[in-house]
């Protein structure tokens, strides 16, 4: 398993570039479903659920092709015919964003099985809302040997009928699922309670320009007409707000000066709010962002200063950047506290930032951050995708060598991630299996 060493010390400085959005490149992926035509997407991050999710698809019947060379950020995926419609547990079972297939499944073939995700890291998961949605359109849902099947009306044959959804909670999977699959309804969807993410306003761009008829998405109710088919269409991926947000974090904590290229700061509104709040520097631009600070070495005006943060719901405080923001806690002067909001289970970096001497203590929802500390290096596990990143911010600024194991969870949704940090300054290496075999 590879692992991440890395020695902190280091200010990261220069220009790093944001890759195209995991979190919509998936569901655009799973859109491609909805027509027989070819779906060009560009600015696909190679991440590993990229991977999964380009397997998924073909182990249904669809061809897809990465792009090399210059294009290699391009994906061309053609679902001509659909001779399988499954989605097998052995493909899915490392990737949650399984559930994106089956609306469009369902939609496009009338019939669709789909591994029931299991729990993650981060809790419990469910997708009873996606369930439900489909349900009200006039699917017919069976669970059997860990399977789920869904049938359109008249046994597969007729279409989902478009009707009136109002989400229990909110939900951006949920909301991108049940949304592609109203695009082949009969008749009108009208959605409530959507989310608002702009994952969800980068699927439905995609939609639209494969003659989809939407309108609201970016809101909480958006309204579809139904059409006949779909038709292909090339589209180009936001960049990721998470990767984005990932990186001013890196640049406030080492006391960095970096220019986060290729990001979207309108997406970032939350964060940048905090980080100012913290005192870190900002200066936004069109598709950049400036970032600025003493870091831990501040000190008085210049040292950052604790502040609380709580998840929600976009345009809230991302939970996919709660881990990162508590890295940065513990370097900042007095008293955070950072709430959770969206999952039972998302503070697994904790313990693993304590090792390393931070000082956080929990009680349910909310961890107490009290700074600063001075952080040293261990040798510590990845449990999820965002709680490795806050491993390895914090490793950035650790006295010494750090040793971060099972950095699979880091290449789920993070392109090259140490080579990018390495670019700007940052001493960090990937190695094979650095405790050699016993
Ligand atoms: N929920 C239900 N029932 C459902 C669906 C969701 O109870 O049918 C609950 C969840 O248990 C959770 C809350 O609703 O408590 C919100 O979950 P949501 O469905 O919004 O999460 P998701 O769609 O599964 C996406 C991202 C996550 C991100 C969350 C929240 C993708 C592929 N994943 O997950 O990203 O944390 O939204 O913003 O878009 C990540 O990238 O590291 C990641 C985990």
């Amino acid at each position: 398993m590879d692992k991440f060493v890395i020695r902190g010390g280091n200010p990261l400085l220069g220009t790093i570039k944001v890759s195209g959005a995991k979190n919509s490149a998936l569901p655009c992926m799973a859109a491609a479903i909805l027509t027989e035509d070819e779906v060009i997407l560009e600015n696909i991050p190679q991440v590993r659920d990229i991977e999964t999710e380009r397997k998924l698809l073909t182990s249904m019947g669809a061809e897809v092709e990465l792009g090399y060379g210059r294009a290699q950020h391009r994906t061309s995926i053609q679902c001509a015919v659909l001779s399988d419609p499954v989605a097998k547990y052995e493909i899915v079972k490392t990737m949650r964003a399984s559930s994106l297939v089956l609306g469009p499944l369902v939609a496009r073939t009338g019939i669709a099985r789909v591994a029931m995700p299991g729990g993650c890291a981060i809790g419990g998961r469910p997708i009873d809302l996606h369930i439900k949605a489909l349900e009200q359109m006039g699917a017919v849902i069976t669970q059997e040997h860990g399977y789920l099947e869904a049938r359109a009306p008249q046994n597969g044959e007729g279409r989902l009928k478009g009707t009136h959804i109002v989400f229990d909670k909110i939900t951006v999977t949920g909301t991108e699922d049940i949304l592609m699959a109203a695009t082949l309804a009969e008749g009108e969807t009208l959605l409530e309670n959507c989310a608002r993410e702009p994952e969800v306003t980068d699927l439905a761009a995609l939609l639209i320009a494969m003659g989809a008829k939407i309108e609201g998405a970016g809101t909480s109710t958006i309204r579809v007409h139904g059409v006949d088919s779909l038709h292909g269409a090339r589209y180009r991926i936001n960049p990721d707000r998470i990767e984005a947000g990932t990186f001013l974090i890196a640049g406030a904590i080492t006391g960095g000066d970096l220019m986060v290229d290729c990001c979207e700061p309108a997406h970032l509104g939350s964060l940048i709010a905090k980080l100012e709040q913290a005192g870190v520097r900002l200066d936004l631009g069109t598709d950049s962002i400036r970032v600025r600070s003493e870091g831990a070495g501040g000190s008085g005006s210049t040292a950052l200063k604790a502040v609380d943060i709580s998840t929600e719901e976009y345009p809230g405080f991302p939970t996919d950047m709660q881990a990162q923001y508590m890295a940065l806690a513990t370097q900042s002067e007095g008293t955070s506290t950072v709430t959770e909001n969206i999952f039972e289970n998302r503070f697994m970096h904790v313990n693993e930032l304590v090792r390393m001497g931070a000082n956080i203590s929990v009680t349910g929802r909310t961890a107490t951050v009290r700074g600063k500390s001075p952080l040293q290096s261990a040798a510590v596990m990845c449990s999820d995708l965002r709680a490795s990143a806050a491993l390895v911010l914090a490793a950035l600024v650790a006295d010494g060598e750090s040793i971060l194991d099972r950095v699979y969870h880091i290449d789920r949704g993070y392109e090259r991630l140490e080579e990018k940090l390495r670019g700007v300054g940052a001493q960090i290496r990937r190695m094979g299996d650095v405790f050699g075999k016993k």
